[in-house]
């Protein structure tokens, strides 16, 4: 074996003889460094620590087996869902073995999640729009408007919008109504054939995003629709076994059909007595609470304003308004620091206000924008929402981890709005790695044609999470989103326990399944 080493260097060659002879089988110690560092890197890793019962080995076993050909599959035919576009993924996902089985886990609760972007757009096409005194018009810009009045509202200036028309008539006269139902949908969503054609920056998608929501906030803010909703929303994410959803909520103003409006307490009021008549109906679901949000377009002076609302709703509702966020484009908007007059509001008066705020959604690393994770940090959020950006600031990382501040991670979001195309390529891979804490969940799941938080399960377990992720990560994920959600210890405990009879079912399920 020392054929072929250049000749007059004894001293070497009688060294590297000794090596060979004193481990005979020199391939034996290159498998010991190799096999501990895997083991290492699979400590390290989200849910590494986790000791698995007999019974969830076998259910690992089965899954890793599916996960494993799946992934062979992909590599054959380098046809992969999670490095493709989710709107081209999303019937492939839908044969996956692996993603019915993330359906029937149960995956504990959604924290990462805004108020009307949770719940299939076909309801609102197929029932909110078919109540009686529904009306719509066309802003100048083409964008769709709706209201619900009797008698039919005054029309509106013509630089806001065309005359109502009332739906019910309208759709008496078309000939065709599947065809304009579909278009009111394709209104509702970010789906779309081609999306890199037709959004082709972040900028042109930002903008739609925000006009769906635009345009649904005639829908969704009737009272008896927006109660609905709430309902609807509850038993969709039940189905997909999330027992337990927090919520981003901008609680504007809510009208009767005699124009009457109610205001954020009456809103506040209204998802806590929904939560829990679904929760009578519901053996196992624990509930709702809302994180009020404004929107970061808006000045200094007026989150001032909204900082004191978030105060007084979390004092008149201290067990379902858990503390305050900034929403919208993160690039385009105000950074937390522009805010600190603002935020820091309730520190200067003693009063414990928790921030959960999004941060680091950007791919423009250094920028004031980017710094938002630091600020985060600092204003002691007590998650961070997206945290996409934070593998590139290893001070906050270490910080943060000292301070066990989780992100919300949400896969199909951050493809869809382009800050990262295949799913392999998110950074939040490199945190995973690491152990770094973390939550899963699906951010605006009806915009982007998804539902519940199954999808998103798909695109972190075998995109994000690689072959390296198994029921370990799974498990981690889901305990922590009890873990690291903003209930009580008390009601923690008792999530925990729910959950843990739901996944000793889902465990017993899988290892027992015929293969
Ligand atoms: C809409 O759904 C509600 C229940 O959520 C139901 O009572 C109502 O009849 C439905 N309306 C239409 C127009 O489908
Ligand atoms: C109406 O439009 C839908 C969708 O475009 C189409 O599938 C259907 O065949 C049309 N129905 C009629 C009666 O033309
Ligand atoms: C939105 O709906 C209107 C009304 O049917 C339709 O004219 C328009 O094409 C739709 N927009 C999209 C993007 O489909
Ligand atoms: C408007 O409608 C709501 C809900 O139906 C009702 O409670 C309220 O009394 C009405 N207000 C007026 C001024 O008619
Ligand atoms: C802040 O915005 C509000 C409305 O969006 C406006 O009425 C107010 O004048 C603005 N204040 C400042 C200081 O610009
Ligand atoms: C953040 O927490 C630290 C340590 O508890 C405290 O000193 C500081 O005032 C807090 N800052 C805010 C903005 O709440
Ligand atoms: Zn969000």
């Amino acid at each position: 074996m020392l054929v072929g080493l250049p000749s007059g260097r004894p001293a070497l060659l009688s060294l590297l003889w000794a090596v060979a002879m004193s481990s005979s089988c020199l391939g034996k110690s290159i498998d010991e460094d190799r096999n501990q560092l895997l083991m290492r890197e699979k400590m390290m890793q989200l849910g590494g620590k986790l000791v698995l019962r007999r019974e969830e080995e076998l259910a690992n076993t089965k899954l890793m087996a599916l996960k494993k050909a799946e992934l062979m599959q992909a590599m054959k035919t380098q046809n992969f869902p999670p490095s493709m576009h989710f709107f081209q993924a999303k019937s492939l996902i839908e044969k996956s073995e692996v993603f019915h089985i993330l359906k029937k886990m149960p995956k504990g609760a959604a924290l990462h999640l805004h108020d009307f972007g949770i719940l299939s757009m076909d309801w609102l096409v197929k029932n909110a729009t078919y109540r009686p005194h529904c009306h719509f018009c066309f802003t100048p810009r083409g964008a769709l408007q709706f209201k619900f009045a009797y008698p039919a509202p005054p029309t509106p200036a013509p630089t806001q919008c065309s005359e109502w028309i009332l739906l019910e008539k309208y759709r008496k006269e078309l000939q065709n109504v599947t065809e304009f139902d579909n278009s009111l949908l394709r209104n509702f969503t970010l789906v779309t054939e081609n999306p890199d054609v037709e959004y082709a920056n972040q900028d042109i998608i930002w903008s739609k995003f925000e006009a769906i929501f635009f345009t649904i906030s005639g829908l969704v803010h009737y009272a008896p629709v927006f109660r609905d909703y709430i309902f609807q929303s509850l038993e969709e994410f039940y189905e997909d076994n999330v027992l337990y959803l927090e919520l981003r909520a901008m609680l504007y103003p809510v009208y009767e059909l005699n124009g009457t409006l109610h205001g954020r307490a009456w809103s506040v009021r209204t998802y806590k007595e929904v939560a829990s008549m679904f929760a009578e109906k519901h053996p196992g679901f624990i509930g709702v609470k809302i994180i009020y949000s404004d929107h970061r377009f808006r000045n200094v002076s007026f989150i001032m304003e909204s900082v004191r609302a978030a105060m007084e709703l979390r004092t008149m509702f201290p067990s379902t308004v858990a503390g305050f966020d900034l929403v919208g484009h993160e690039d385009t908007g105000h950074s937390l620091y522009e805010y600190k007059e603002a935020l820091m509001i309730p520190a200067s008066r003693g009063v414990k206000l928790p921030y959960f705020f999004h941060a680091g959604e950007t791919d423009w690393q250094g920028t004031s924008i980017d710094r938002n994770l630091l600020d985060a940090l600092i204003l002691n959020s007590t998650r961070i929402g997206h945290g996409f950006a934070l593998s590139k600031h290893p001070a906050v990382w270490a910080n943060s981890l000292k301070k066990d501040i989780p992100i919300e991670v949400c896969p199909i979001s951050n493809q869809v709005l382009k800050l990262v195309s295949d799913l392999r390529n998110h950074p939040v891979a490199v945190l995973m790695a690491t152990g770094y804490p973390m939550v899963v969940s699906s951010d605006d799941p009806a915009i982007f044609g998804a539902k519940g938080l199954s999808y998103d399960f798909y695109e972190a377990f075998m995109g994000i999470g690689g072959m390296a992720a198994d029921l370990r990560t799974l498990k981690q994920l889901a305990m922590n989103s009890i873990k690291y959600s903003a209930l009580l210890q008390s009601e923690k405990e008792t999530a925990m326990e729910t959950w843990e009879e739901r996944w000793d079912k889902f465990v017993a399920d899988v290892a027992g399944s015929p293969q």
